[in-house]
């Protein structure tokens, strides 16, 4: 597993000033957590998802194996900020999934990005520097990650009929696939926009928070 400490000063710099422009959003962070997978795959149920190198101050959550001790790069929180808690109608607590990147004088905070890639219906998620463009996620009580439905829900959708709102929902459209990102090629989360997998390598997984 790499989650190496990153080393140029001028990295650093970028990060810092990054960082700055993130803090435009006022947001409070839970106790940290692990996040555990489940699945009728074996070769999955059980293990730990840990952030993993996949380009300059990027990460991907990597399939780690089954020893879940806290450690740095196994280790994340939930950003919420007042905005997104003020959606009373949802049930569950959201905000953005964070990880923290020790850096040489300086640890970066990161939120987790969903991009969408027009390509595939496999979308691994990364780390990057501060929130912006950071997706929201939740956690059920079961402490399962899920991502909400929309406002307007597509399925239902009858032709010429302007869609009546529906209340969102959880989804929980998480595999662990083998994924390649910028010449990068590991076994990772991934969210599936829809249907059955784009890549065979995908294994249907939940993935449970554990607080430390
Ligand atoms: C980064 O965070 C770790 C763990 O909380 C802490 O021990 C360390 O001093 C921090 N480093 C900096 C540069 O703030
Ligand atoms: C998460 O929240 C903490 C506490 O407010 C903040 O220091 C950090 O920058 C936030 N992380 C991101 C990626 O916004
Ligand atoms: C879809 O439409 C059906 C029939 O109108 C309704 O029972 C169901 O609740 C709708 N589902 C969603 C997610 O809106
Ligand atoms: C994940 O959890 C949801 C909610 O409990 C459940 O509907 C779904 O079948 C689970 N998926 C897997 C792969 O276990």
């Amino acid at each position: 597993m790499k989650h190496s400490t990153i080393q140029s000063t001028s990295l650093v710099a970028l990060l810092s000033s990054l960082t700055g422009l993130a803090t435009a959003q006022d947001y409070t962070s839970s106790e940290p957590f692990t996040l555990q997978l489940s699945s009728s795959y074996s070769d999955v149920d059980g293990s730990f998802l840990g952030a993993c190198h996949a380009g300059a101050a990027i990460e991907e959550l990597c399939v780690t194996g089954t020893d879940g001790t806290p450690a740095e790069y196994n280790t994340f929180a939930l950003n919420t900020s007042s905005a997104d808690a003020s959606d009373s109608d949802l049930i569950y607590d959201t905000g953005i999934l964070v990880w923290t990147l020790p850096a040489s004088n300086i640890n970066v905070s990161e939120g987790l990005i969903f991009p969408a890639n027009l390509a595939t219906n496999v979308v691994a998620p990364l780390f990057e520097p501060g929130s912006n463009g950071a997706d929201v996620v939740g956690f059920d009580d079961d402490n399962l990650l899920f991502i909400y439905s929309n406002y307007v829900d597509d399925k239902n959708f009858t032709a010429g009929v302007y869609p009546a709102p529906v209340e969102p929902y959880p989804l929980y459209q998480w595999y662990a696939c083998y994924t390649y990102y910028g010449a990068y090629y590991y076994q990772t989360l991934a969210w599936v926009t829809g249907g059955e997998p784009n890549n065979p390598t995908c294994e249907a997984v939940n993935v449970t928070r554990i607080f430390i």
